[in-house]
């Protein structure tokens, strides 16, 4: 899998030093301190961010990660959208552009700082007239408007933890996150629009609702706002669905309420928010991040990553960020609303899809925009490299300095391509690793510092130690694959999972104990490059999208029809890994395309279209060992046709069933 083409070594950057000027030499230093030192790094770091009270000196790192306790900054208390807005008004940057939505058709949406600022404390007033307080959990189930990331700011205003489920999962699977959350408060919008074609987001929310309320949990308020005008259509009451007394109209609040709103002083480890995500049991865990350490970590990751002189330098910079993240992901989080708005960056954020109306429409955008630093995931480009190089040809991408990628692993012919096509073999790409646990990027190249390998992540940032581990735990040699784990607490790492801490030591810290276990392979080279190996666990990485195999399985289980599942991620031309499915049926069921096709509606309504299987192989048999087990590692073998290398078949309970499930094997669609 390695690519280490020498060819793309010395290119010649653009910009051979990047803005920052940082340099290799510089950043090794910095570096050394950040691992020796943290507390001494992060608190200098800490001190350039505003708060209402200053950090304790010798409380800026503490760390435990056996029971785990980790905490940062203690003894402060800031808040995260005073860093984000005032503080950057206040220094004269009100007229500069904040974020830009460019919606579905290409309708533009523009805010400066000063309006992002006055929407943000109106919103955040409509909240807390509600009686929407500190600490309160608050679902939002929105398509890629402006409202999302004025919502997001304004629960961090008044101290509210948002809790952002992407608008493209089912009701059951937005109401399990109300569930698990305790959320009363649910903010959406009418409608999405992607593609051209339009998603009833409001009716998946009043379904998800009815079904929390089933499980215990009542939502007693629904904000609802329209697309901002995009699509001509208001949340109104009396129409079909509205619930009085429950659901109001957000907009018509927010434009009523007074543009001033006293963000709360927060403690730096009060939570900030939590995001769902998949891991290897069926059940999503709320990842929870709390204030100052995910703050300090996503404006640090962002500024240096994507090259930005930070708010100080922002009036000079006329850098123009394009994430094209969903806010819905951790990415779009970090390095679409938190991590360029800390630093006074303009932020591009885009409604649709990249090949609507055309294939062209990143790169229509990039010259729309002017944007410098472009930041996408590998599935995406490889769905644009299938229309050729044309739709990017015909693009003026002169203004680009930095590319990245973000998600999954990026194959060498999608590296070349964008390297070569997009970024005329002169522009760095930044392949960045991490986690929505890890909150910010842990392991990337810096424009300007970092000699680029493709297929390679590269370098640790700073306060990152990667260890790789053998399975018995000891410290793998240079080369040698392993578990990837961190070392040592860094400030941006998940606290807890919500309402479950015990699963939060037993799935990140019990493996190997005294590290954060990731749940990647890797390995780490000589000249200490981490290559990243893909998943260990029972993750799959659909088009970027986590998913748990257990999750999809559980799913099918509410067929009928259904006896047993089993569930593996398999090679996948564009989404890196598609949902291949092993399904044994009861006795009696035929197995059919129409039968197929149903079961792929049972997933899409359990957990939404992101999780619809790539192929369904019905089987009576499956390769179990003797105690009955599974043998998940067989299945991938077989799902991804790849006879040569089975490994060890001996303790299966009967070894023919693998030539049998070979031969049935199905080919993606
Ligand atoms: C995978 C997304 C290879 C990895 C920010 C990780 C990657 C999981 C990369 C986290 C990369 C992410 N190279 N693999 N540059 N980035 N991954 O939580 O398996 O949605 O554990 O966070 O994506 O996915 P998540």
């Amino acid at each position: 899998m390695e690519v280490h083409s020498h060819e793309h070594r010395h290119f010649m950057p653009k910009r051979p030093h990047g803005l920052l000027g940082l340099g290799e030499a510089k950043y090794k230093e910095m570096y050394q301190e950040s691992i020796n030192d943290p507390a001494a790094f992060w608190g200098r770091i800490g001190k350039t961010y505003d708060w209402f009270k200053p950090f304790d000196d010798n409380k800026v790192a503490h760390s435990d990660f056996h029971t785990p306790d980790i905490r940062w900054f203690e003894g402060g208390q800031t808040n995260i959208s005073y860093n984000c807005l005032d503080r950057h008004v206040a220094a004269g940057l009100g007229d500069r552009p904040a974020a830009t939505f460019e919606g579905d058709e290409g309708e533009v949406f523009p805010f400066t700082y000063s309006e992002l600022l006055a929407r943000v404390s109106q919103t955040a007033n409509v909240l807390r007239d509600a009686g929407v307080s500190k600490g309160d959990r608050v679902t939002l189930c929105m398509p890629m408007i402006p409202q999302l990331m004025i919502s997001m700011l304004a629960c961090a205003r008044i101290g509210a933890v948002h809790s952002v489920v992407f608008a493209g999962f089912s009701a059951d699977a937005v109401a399990d996150r109300i569930v698990d959350a305790g959320s009363s408060i649910v903010i959406t919008a009418t409608e999405g629009v992607r593609g051209g074609k339009t998603v009833p987001i409001k009716s998946i929310v009043d379904n998800a609702i009815i079904v929390a309320e089933q499980r215990g949990v009542n939502v007693t308020r629904v904000f609802v706002t329209s697309r901002n005008g995009q699509a001509g259509v208001e949340a109104r009451e009396g129409e079909e669905g509205w619930v009085s007394g429950r659901d109001v109209n957000m907009d018509a609040l927010a434009a009523a309420a007074s543009p001033e709103c006293e963000p709360v002083a927060m403690d730096a480890e009060d939570p900030l928010f939590l995001l769902y995500t998949s891991g290897s049991t069926g059940k999503p865990k709320g990842v929870l991040h709390t204030t100052a350490g995910y703050m300090v970590y996503a404006g640090e990751t962002f500024k240096y990553i994507f090259d930005h002189p930070g708010p100080s330098g922002a009036a000079e910079c006329s850098d123009v960020h394009f994430c094209t993240a969903d806010v819905g992901w951790i990415t779009g989080h970090s390095y679409l609303t938190y991590g360029p708005l800390l630093n006074g960056a303009h932020s591009v954020a885009f409604e649709g899809v990249p090949t609507y109306p055309h294939p062209g429409r990143f790169w229509e955008i990039i010259q729309k925009h002017k944007v410098t630093t472009f930041y996408t995931a590998p599935t995406a480009l490889r769905s644009l490299m299938v229309h050729g190089d044309e739709p990017v040809l015909k693009h003026d991408l002169s203004s680009l300095r930095v590319l990245g990628t973000v998600g999954e692993p990026i194959n060498p012919e999608a590296w070349t391509w964008y390297h070569s096509v997009v970024g005329k073999k002169q522009l760095p790409i930044v392949d960045t690793w991490w986690q929505t646990e890890t909150g910010g990027v842990m392991i990337t190249p810096l424009p300007g510092v970092t000699t680029l390998m493709p297929g390679s992540a590269t370098k640790p940032f700073f306060g990152v130690k990667p260890v790789v581990l053998h399975q018995d735990g000891e410290v793998a040699e240079a080369n040698e694959a392993g578990h990837l784990t961190i070392g040592q607490a860094w400030p941006g790492m998940m606290r807890t999972i919500f309402g479950d801490h015990e699963r939060f030591r037993e799935t990140y810290f019990s493996q190997f104990p005294g590290h954060y276990t990731t749940g990647d392979g890797g390995r780490i080279d000589e000249e200490g490059n981490v290559w990243i190996m893909g998943r260990m666990d029972d993750v799959i990485n659909v088009s970027g999208h986590r998913l748990g195999t257990a999750e999809v399985e559980s799913a099918l289980g509410e067929h009928h029809d259904v006896v047993e599942s089993a569930v593996v991620g398999a090679p996948h031309a564009i989404k890196g890994e598609g949902i291949y499915c092993f399904v044994t049926l009861r006795a009696g069921a035929t197995p059919s395309d129409e039968l197929r096709a149903a079961l792929k509606q049972t997933v899409r309504k359990s957990i939404g279209p992101i999780a619809s299987p790539d192929a369904i192989h019905f089987t009576q048999e499956l390769p179990k060992t003797r105690s009955g087990k599974i043998m998940r590692r067989i299945l991938r073998k077989i799902a991804a046709g790849d006879e040569e290398e089975m490994g060890d078949t001996s303790t299966l309970a009967d070894s023919s069933v693998v030539g049998r499930l070979m031969k049935s094997r199905q080919a993606f669609a």
